[in-house]
Order: C-alpha cells, then sequence, then structure tokens
C-alpha cells in the first residue's frame, strides 16, 4: 500500500530502493522507477500493464545530466533545450549503452525529457540516477493530472506518490525525434508545434499514426475513459443517441438538448491552454450511471487544439 506525501526524501530513497513512486510533473503524474535497476523497470511495466514494445522516457534535472546516457548529441538539441527546456517536451536521442533495452524497448534511441514541475524538479536534482517514468496509469486509460487519480489505479503498486497538486500543462509532452538528422514529432502534447516550428524557423513533419513503428505507444485505442465516446461533428452524432443519457465535451459553446449537468465546457474563453488542461480530468468526470455515450467536439486544429483532437481521436470508438 502506499502513501501520499511531499517529502522528496522519501521520494529519492525509495526510487534510489529499487521501489516505485509516482512523481508530478506539469504535464501528467509519472510512474517513477531508477533507471539503473532493471529489476524496477520490469516493474513500471508489470504495475501499468503495459506491453514491452512501448518504450520509457528517462527524466532529468537538467542537461549536464544526461552525457552518460546518450550519443552524438546534434545541435539542434541545444536551440531547442535553451529555448524549451525545463518543460513540455521530450527528445529522442541516440543511446549510449548504459541505457537498458527494457527501457527503449530495443531501440537504438532515448527518450529525455526535463520537466518544469519544482518539487519534481527538486527530486531530480538530488537523485544520481535518472527517473524513467511512463504516466502513472494503467495501459490504454486517460493519464493522472492528480494525485488522486494515480491512487485510484495504481495504489497497490506503488510505495509513495509525491503530491505536487494539478499538472498545470494536463496533457503529456510533445515527443520530438532528433536522432535522424531531421526534426520529426512523433507526438503532439503540451508544448504547440507552431512554437517549435517558430524556433526553429522551419515547417516539421509529424508522424504521429498508430502504424508508426517509431512511436509504439501512439497506438490508436489508447486513453479510453471507459464509456463509449464519438469524436467529431456534433450535429451528426447527435442524431445516433439519447441525449438524455449522453455527456458532451466542448471548447466553450453548449449543445442544445443535452442537460447541463452533462456538459462539459473545457475553457469559457474559448482558450485552448485552459482547455488542454482540463480534458483529462473532464474525461474522468463521467459515471455510467449517468451517460451511456460521450459526444466530444472536434477543436480548433491550431496549437494545444491539436494535441487535444488527437488524443480525442484516440479515446474515441472507430
Ligand atoms: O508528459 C509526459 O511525457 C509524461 C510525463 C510523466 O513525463 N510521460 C509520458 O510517458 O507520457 P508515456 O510512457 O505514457 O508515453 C511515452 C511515449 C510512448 O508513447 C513511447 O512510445 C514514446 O514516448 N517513446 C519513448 N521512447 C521512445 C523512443 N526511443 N522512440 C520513440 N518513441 C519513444
Ligand atoms: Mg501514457
Amino acid at each position: 500500500m502506499h502513501t501520499t506525501g511531499t517529502d522528496i526524501n522519501i521520494a529519492t530513497a525509495l526510487l534510489q530502493s529499487g521501489e516505485l513512486v509516482s512523481i508530478p510533473t506539469e504535464t501528467v503524474y509519472g510512474l517513477g522507477a531508477n533507471a539503473l535497476n532493471t529489476k524496477a523497470i520490469a516493474r513500471v511495466f508489470e504495475a501499468k500493464k503495459r506491453p514491452a514494445f512501448d518504450p520509457l522516457i528517462l527524466h532529468f534535472h537538467n542537461k549536464d545530466q544526461i552525457s552518460d546516457y546518450v550519443i552524438d548529441i546534434p545541435k539542434v538539441f541545444y536551440k531547442l533545450y535553451n529555448r524549451f527546456s525545463p518543460g513540455p517536451i521530450t527528445y529522442i536521442l541516440k543511446k549510449s549503452p548504459l541505457v537498458s533495452d527494457l527501457i527503449t524497448a530495443g531501440h537504438k534511441t532515448v527518450a529525455v525529457r526535463f520537466p518544469k514541475h519544482p518539487l519534481c524538479q527538486k527530486l531530480l536534482k538530488q537523485c544520481n540516477f535518472p527517473v524513467a517514468a511512463p504516466s502513472a496509469n494503467l495501459f490504454g486509460r486517460v493519464s493522472p493530472t492528480k494525485a488522486e487519480h494515480v491512487a485510484e489505479q495504481l495504489s497497490s503498486e506503488i510505495a509513495y506518490i509525491l503530491d505536487g497538486g494539478e499538472c498545470a500543462v494536463g496533457l503529456e509532452s510533445t515527443i520530438i525525434d532528433l536522432s535522424e538528422g531531421h526534426v520529426k514529432v512523433l507526438r503532439l502534447g503540451g508544448l504547440a508545434l507552431e512554437e517549435i516550428e517558430a524556433e526553429l524557423e522551419q515547417k516539421i513533419k509529424t508522424q504521429t499514426s498508430s502504424s508508426n513503428p517509431k512511436a509504439p505507444g501512439m497506438l490508436s485505442a489508447h486513453y479510453s475513459p471507459g464509456i463509449k465516446l464519438l469524436y467529431g461533428n456534433l450535429t451528426s452524432n447527435l442524431k445516433l443517441i439519447n441525449p438524455q443519457r449522453t455527456g458532451v465535451i466542448a471548447l466553450c459553446k453548449k449543445v442544445s438538448g443535452i442537460p447541463d449537468k452533462n456538459q462539459r465546457l473545457l475553457s469559457p474563453t474559448c482558450d485552448l491552454r485552459e482547455a488542454a488542461s482540463e480534458l483529462f480530468q473532464s474525461l474522468r468526470s463521467f459515471n455510467t450511471e449517468d451517460v451511456d455515450v460521450i459526444l466530444a467536439e472536434e477543436f480548433p486544429n491550431e496549437g494545444l487544439g491539436r494535441a487535444i483532437n488527437d488524443r480525442l481521436k484516440r479515446a474515441s470508438v472507430k
């Protein structure tokens, strides 16, 4: 059984000894393990019921900590790092032999990230090992944005939940592949694509489809809220449902005919950043006593709206 608290010394000692600790980040909570302890890494996969082909991200305090774990760092990494890290971006780089194949699922590359959450930063600063951490949810389910969400799904698997309050960004990091000589986005996330493009003064390819072998975790069925979700054109989907037992996820406009208590408007001011931070909570907020189906609208496909659409598409039934 776990305990929840805010003591980074307890968290560090438990990680050091091979226990699993949930860590707060600005994106979502992670299920952390000492990356140098292969038994602890194996337990992460078991606890989440995650398939072994889905690699983990290594978390560091800053770039000075990564030199033992990656090789051939390209210049573009430093450009992006100086502008966006710490923050909601994950870099795919070539791995050194020190990183176990269990972490990378056999890939020659490794994902590295520098979270911005202050408590997490303090923890990572005092760990003399990288912390490997996937999102702290059961495989295929919605990522946790509060300590309570972690406890609901994983309490029996974890020694400690480091409680850092609500995650400010609320969506997983944007994953960018720098290992092949050109820049490519593998997962849309908490850092808008437009911001990266502006910094690099170039258009960036996104390759986020489920058939992409470089990001095996981006399966098409993911982020399941446990209730059937229909994503896309609200007007046509409305014809398929009983309005009294339907939930709505929309940016800022109510859908007429659906009870108010079942409607989740993610941002009263139509702000995509705010909407992103509310998305996962709202997906969790419906229960099967009130609704049989959730209708989610298509969000504006810009800024964090792209990542919101990506998650809703994956949460929906085909
Ligand atoms: O915001 C986040 O990134 C959160 C917090 C906890 O840091 N973490 C997170 O981890 O979302 P996870 O495991 O749920 O998603 C990591 C994704 C997976 O889809 C995986 O396929 C991809 O990163 N990934 C990891 N290593 C990779 C690699 N070497 N090449 C390509 N994709 C990789
Ligand atoms: Mg995940």
